[in-house]
C-alpha cells in the first residue's frame, strides 16, 4: 500500500509507534524512525524492519523544539528528496489529579503532545505543499474525546489534536494532503503497563470486544489512513478502541 513512500514517525522507536513503523515498512515505505531519548530501542525496530527486507533509518529529536523538528525534517528531505507520510505519534502522560498537578506537568505533556504535533505538520506542511500530496495521521486519544479523571493536561493536549487535525483539514485539502486522527483505547504499551490491576479490570469492562488492543491494531489503521486507498477521508477521527463507547 505504501511503496516507494517516505514515512515519518514520530516517537518512532516504542509501543504504539514502533508498531506503526514496522507496518508502514512492511508495505513498502521507507520508514524515519524519530526518537527523543531510547536510542537503543529505534536501533531495534530499525534492525527489525531491515531484516524483514525493509528500508527504515533513525533520528533523533525532541518533536517539542521547534527549531530542532525544522532541522530534521530539512536533513530528511536534504537526502531523500520528499517526505509522502507524517505520522504524530510521540506523547507522553505526566497524571495527576487537577488540584495537584503542577504547572510543569501541565506544560510539558501540551509542549511535547500537541505543540509537537504542530511543530511537525507546519514543517512538513512545506514540503507537502511543494508535492501537493502528503499523508498526515495524527495520534490522539479516547481521552481526548470522553476525558479522564487524573488526565487533565492529557485530555487537553489529545483534544486539541483533533481540533489541529480538522482545521489542517480544511486548510491543506485543496493541496493534496489529507489529515487524519485516530483515537485508540487501551493499547498494550509501557504508557499502560504502568497502570495497576483495578483500574485495568475497571476499563476492560468497559470495551465491547473485551479485550485490550494491540499496537498492531494502530497501526494497520495508520497504514490505510496513509494509504492512496484513503484518499477521499479527511478530517476523520477514526476510534480504534474495541468498541469502548457505542
Ligand atoms: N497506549 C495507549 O493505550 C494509548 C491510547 C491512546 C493514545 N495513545 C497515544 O499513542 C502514542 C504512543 O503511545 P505509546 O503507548 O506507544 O507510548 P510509549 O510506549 O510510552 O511511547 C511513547 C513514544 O513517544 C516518544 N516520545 C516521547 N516524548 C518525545 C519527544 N519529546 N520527542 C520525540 N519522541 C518522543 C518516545 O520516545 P523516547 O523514549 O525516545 O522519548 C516513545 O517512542 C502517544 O501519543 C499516546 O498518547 C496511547
Amino acid at each position: 500500500m505504501l511503496k516507494n513512500k517516505v514515512a515519518l514517525v514520530t516517537g518512532g522507536g516504542k509501543g504504539i509507534g514502533a508498531s506503526i513503523a514496522k507496518e508502514m515498512a512492511r508495505e513498502g515505505a521507507l520508514v524515519i524512525i524519530n526518537y527523543s531519548y531510547s536510542e537503543g530501542a529505534a536501533r531495534q525496530v530499525e534492525k527489525e524492519i531491515s531484516e524483514e527486507g525493509g528500508q527504515a533509518e533513525i533520528v533523533r529529536c525532541d518533536v517539542s523544539d521547534f527549531e530542532a523538528v525544522k532541522e530534521m525534517i530539512g536533513d530528511i528531505v536534504k537526502k531523500h528528496g520528499r517526505i509522502d507520510i507524517l505520522v504524530n505519534n510521540a506523547g507522553i502522560v505526566k497524571d495527576n489529579l487537577l488540584m495537584r498537578m503542577s504547572e510543569d506537568d501541565f506544560d510539558k505533556v501540551i509542549d511535547v503532545n500537541l505543540k509537537g504535533t504542530f511543530n511537525c505538520i507546519q514543517n512538513v506542511t512545506r514540503i507537502m505543499m511543494k508535492q501537493r500530496y502528503g499523508r498526515i495521521v495524527n495520534i490522539s486519544s479516547v481521552v481526548g474525546l470522553y476525558g479522564n479523571a487524573g488526565q487533565v493536561n492529557y485530555a487537553a493536549s489529545k483534544a486539541g489534536i483533533i481540533g489541529m487535525t480538522k482545521s489542517a483539514a480544511k486548510e491543506l485539502g485543496g493541496r493534496g494532503i489529507t489529515v487524519n486522527a485516530i483515537a485508540p483505547g487501551f493499547i498494550q504499551t509501557d504508557m499502560t503497563g504502568a497502570l495497576d490491576d483495578k483500574v485495568k479490570a475497571q476499563m476492560l469492562s468497559a470495551i465491547s470486544l473485551g479485550c485490550f488492543g494491540d499496537g498492531e491494531d494502530v497501526a494497520y489503521t495508520a497504514c490505510f489512513l496513509a494509504s492512496d486507498k484513503a484518499r477521499y477521508i479527511t478530517g476523520q477521527v477514526l476510534g480504534v478502541d474495541g468498541g469502548m463507547r457505542v
